[in-house]
This record gives structure tokens, C-alpha cells and sequence, in this order.
């Protein structure tokens, strides 16, 4: 009913429809939507009221609850249930604790602030209040365990794309994860499963993008190497668009992969990867690998030939380049 109001209001923006009509298109008292008028004001949407004309929509709120982000998103099953927090330590854990009460794939969790984020190989991540995109995905694929790592790959697509299609702006991917905009990161995904040997029970998605964090925002041990959209595109970007943009990507994507497996996804993943013939130097636990990057195998493997023309597959590390 709220989500139904505000589209109305939405279609509408700038122009009063009156209190009369939207009682009778939503069959609700006038009370009612007086109500939801309060509520969607409180949620920081700004609607103008006047006797004799009804209401006003004049400003949409960048907000990320449920009706913020039915306004946008289009998808089929991806962000069918939305759980939305102000703060929360990390969506990853509240992920998993909603798996163990029977959640669904598709659920998502989102949050404006995490207190203890998480990122890969351990590290902490970042995320500021109210101005970046901190969510997780879950997914159930019939997948074997040993196929997950190429999902991080969809995923990192799939961001890019909606990033692209919304901003404009010049994204790249670094192996495997780390998107990446005018040689800073500003964003990540984490992949975790639960499974079994041979068959996965689930897998959490994490995905943090910095959207409208300035300098300041920027913790000060990362001010060299982490950007934000705002940052870089100049202007400030609504978070649940760019969420429900995300979605639709990674519901359109998943799906190709699941019926046409990794090779389109490997071209795509190509396509925009920052490092493929540069050279690049890998730090796995094992060892450190100076090469040129190929680009990666059937796998999702980065494919790096060093000096004396070995090709080395690798599976987990970080890049320098
Ligand atoms: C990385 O690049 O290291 C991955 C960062 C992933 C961060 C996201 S934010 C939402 C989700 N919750 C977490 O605690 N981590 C992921």
C-alpha cells in the first residue's frame, strides 16, 4: 500500500493529486493516507500538502527499505524479499543466521551502516552511513562447490554493468572482485557457501559499493586507494536505483550462467578487466608472481605468463599492478 502510494506520488512528481483520488485508487481512508504521507516525510521523502489541491512529491529520499527500492527494481525472483537495517555489525552474518530460519534465494539484506564489515582474505571493510551500498545476496544454484568462485565473477559483471548503464562512468574489474574506477577501488564482493562436499547448500553474495561518500568520509589509511561515485562522477547517485540496477543484472547474469555456463560470462568478465595484457604482480600465499595476465581459464583463474614463458593458473591471491 505505502510502495503503491509512492509510486503514485512518484509518477506525479511536482504535480498535487488530491487526497480524494488516492483514496479512491488505493481504496483507503483519507486518514490513511494521511498516515502514509506522515511516514513516507519521516523516511525523508519531502511531500508538499495544500487545502483544495491534495499532495505534492518534491524530493525523492535516498533511502534503502523495501518501498525505496520497489520503485525501481524490475526483477523476477532477485530482491523479492528485502530486509533492511539502519546498523548492523555485517549483512554477511545476518545472512546467515536468516538462512538457518529457512530464508530464500533471492533475500537480500541491506544495511546503512555496518559496524564490523567484512572483506576478503580477512580484512575489514568499510562502510559509511547512509552513503554506500552494504548488502548480501542469497543464492541456492545446483552448483558443485568448486564452481562458486566463478559467481563472484557474475557478480563483479553484473556490477559493472548496472554501475556503467547508470553512472557512465569508466569501471573496470580487477581479479577476481575488486571493481575499480579511475585506479582507486570502490567496490567489493564477498562470496561465501555453505556446502557439503559435492553439493552447495547456499551462498551469501556481499556486495559494498561506495556511492556517495566525499574525501572526508574516506577513512584516512584508505584515502590513497579508495574512491567513491560521488567522488568521481561529481554528483550524488540514489542508492536504492543502483541496488535495484545491480539486482537486475545479477538476476540476468546468474540465470545465463546456470543455463549457458561460464563461457559468456568469461567474455564479458574479459571485456572489462583493468589488467589483461599488463603486467601484474600476484601475491598468493605460496609465492609472489611477476607476469603478464593473460586473461583467465574455464575456471575463473587468472592466467599469468612470467619471464621465462610458464603459465602460471591462479586460484587465490592478491594483484598489483
Ligand atoms: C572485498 O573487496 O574485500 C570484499 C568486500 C565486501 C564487503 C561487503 S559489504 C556487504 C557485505 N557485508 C560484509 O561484511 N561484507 C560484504
Amino acid at each position: 500500500m505505502k510502495e503503491l502510494l509512492l509510486k503514485i506520488l512518484v509518477e506525479n512528481k511536482g504535480t498535487f493529486i488530491s487526497g480524494e483520488k488516492l483514496s479512491t485508487e488505493l481504496n483507503c481512508s483519507r486518514t490513511a493516507i494521511w498516515k502514509h504521507m506522515d511516514a513516507l516525510r519521516k523516511s525523508g521523502y519531502k511531500v508538499e500538502s495544500a487545502p483544495k489541491k491534495g499532495y505534492r512529491l518534491t524530493e525523492i529520499a535516498d533511502g534503502i527499505q523495501p518501498h525505496d527500492i520497489q520503485l525501481y527494481l524490475q526483477t523476477k525472483k532477485i530482491g523479492h524479499k528485502i530486509h533492511s537495517f539502519d546498523t548492523l555489525p555485517s549483512t554477511q552474518i545476518v545472512a546467515r543466521e536468516l538462512v538457518l530460519k529457512g530464508a530464500k534465494e533471492g533475500e537480500v539484506i541491506i544495511t546503512n551502516e555496518q559496524t564490523a564489515g567484512r572483506g576478503r582474505l580477512g580484512r575489514a571493510w568499510h562502510t559509511s552511513q547512509q552513503k554506500a551500498l552494504a548488502f548480501s545476496l542469497l543464492l541456492k544454484p545446483a552448483i558443485l562447490p568448486r564452481d562458486v568462485p566463478k559467481l563472484t565473477l557474475v557478480t563483479a559483471v553484473a556490477v559493472i554493468r548496472a554501475i556503467k548503464e547508470l553512472t557512465k562512468l569508466p569501471v573496470q574489474i580487477k581479479w577476481p572482485n575488486d571493481i575499480i574506477l579511475n585506479g582507486k577501488k570502490l567496490a567489493g564482493i564477498l562470496t561465501e557457501m555453505q556446502s557439503e562436499a559435492d553439493s552447495v547448500h547456499c551462498i551469501i553474495v556481499g556486495i559494498g559499493l561506495n556511492v556517495n561518500q566525499t574525501e572526508e568520509d574516506i577513512p584516512t589509511e584508505l584515502k590513497d586507494i579508495a574512491t567513491s561515485l560521488k567522488m568521481e562522477g561529481g554528483q550524488e547517485y540514489r542508492r536504492a536505483a543502483l541496488l535495484a540496477k545491480i539486482l537486475e543484472e545479477i538476476e540476468c547474469l546468474y540465470e545465463l550462467y546456470l543455463s549457458e555456463g561460464f563461457l559468456p560470462i568469461k567474455a564479458m568478465w574479459e571485456s572489462h578487466a583493468i589488467h589483461i595484457g599488463t603486467t601484474v604482480e600476484v601475491h598468493t600465499i605460496q609465492e609472489t608472481i611477476q607476469g603478464i595476465a593473460q586473461g583467465i581459464n574455464d575456471d575463473g583463474a587468472l592466467q599469468v605468463m612470467d619471464q621465462t614463458g610458464k603459465l602460471h593458473s591462479v586460484y587465490s591471491a592478491d594483484v598489483s599492478i
